[in-house]
């Protein structure tokens, strides 16, 4: 039996909080959003939301699950994660996404009969792909494409943060199987144009600052989400340090 929440709130509602300064919370279903993809201009918050995200799976997925981070960039804001253990900087980003994609296929083998939460954490995926020759570059998107496209099942995630998230970079297609898709900050029309569907056409009027943007649900869903602001606070980089070094202090709630 799972031992964890499958609803999670992951920011709130942003018209609320600007009208009536009301909290209401906005969640995802993690048996069917496995996948998330944040995008948005640089500043818009994209690394501040990923901090974000790791605490709220790591306090419903919690006991035994696996959390790795690929920190392309080196963030400064990342800088209280570096001595974690499934922490992966640069260059060194390779093995954070090799280690993730042989788990994978050691359950699709049957070897590994176990389904508890594996999450990949990527900042700056196509700034690291831009980086790579092209044989390695076409090795790792064809990991990324069998993550998003296989995960599901086996419980393997992916929350992948990018300024622009060309459908180039995620190939034959796969960048449908982002259940959860956030563009944050004042985008501009061309990045909205490139993950929302047509019939969803986004005014670029809106004037998000960062953390706020729009969130898209199952390809049509839409939302205006804010993100609470997490740098600065220890307890919350300590919760990240123990999402990366695999120490769960948290008791996992029950299913309801
Ligand atoms: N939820 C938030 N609420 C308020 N301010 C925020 C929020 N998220 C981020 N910010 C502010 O925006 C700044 C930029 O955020 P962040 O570094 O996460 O952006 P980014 O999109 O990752 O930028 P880059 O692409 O350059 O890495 C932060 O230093 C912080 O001051
Ligand atoms: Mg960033």
């Amino acid at each position: 039996m799972k031992k964890y929440d499958n609803k999670v709130c992951v920011g709130i509602d942003y018209i609320k909080w600007h009208s009536y300064a009301s909290k209401q919370d906005i969640s995802i279903d993690l048996e069917q959003n496995i996948h998330t993809l944040i995008s948005g201009m640089s500043g818009s918050g994209k690394s501040t939301s990923l901090l974000y995200y790791i605490i709220k799976l790591y306090f419903a997925f919690c006991s035994e699950s696996l959390f790795i981070f690929a920190d392309f960039k080196q963030d400064d804001q990342f800088k209280p994660l570096r001595s974690c253990k499934n922490y992966f900087a640069y260059k060194n980003c390779v093995n954070a996404l090799d280690i993730v994609y042989e788990k994978m296929h050691l359950r699709q083998e049957g070897v590994d009969k176990s389904r508890t939460p594996i999450v990949l954490v990527f900042d700056e995926y196509v700034a690291f792909i831009l980086s790579l020759e092209k044989k390695q570059k076409e090795e790792v998107m064809s990991k990324i494409g069998e993550i998003l496209m296989l995960g599901r099942s086996l419980k393997v995630s992916l929350v992948l943060a990018c300024q622009r998230p060309d459908a180039s970079v995620f190939p034959q297609g796969s960048r449908v199987n982002f259940g959860v898709i956030i563009v944050l900050g004042s985008a501009i029309k061309s990045i909205y144009d490139m993950v929302l569907p047509k019939e969803l056409t986004m005014d670029t009027n809106y004037k998000f600052d960062a953390g706020e943007g729009v969130i898209l649900l199952q390809s049509r869903d839409l939302k205006f989400i804010k993100f609470p602001i997490v740098i600065n606070n220890e307890r919350l980089y300590e919760i990240c340090q123990e999402a990366l070094n695999g120490k769960c202090k948290i008791e996992a709630k029950p299913q309801s």
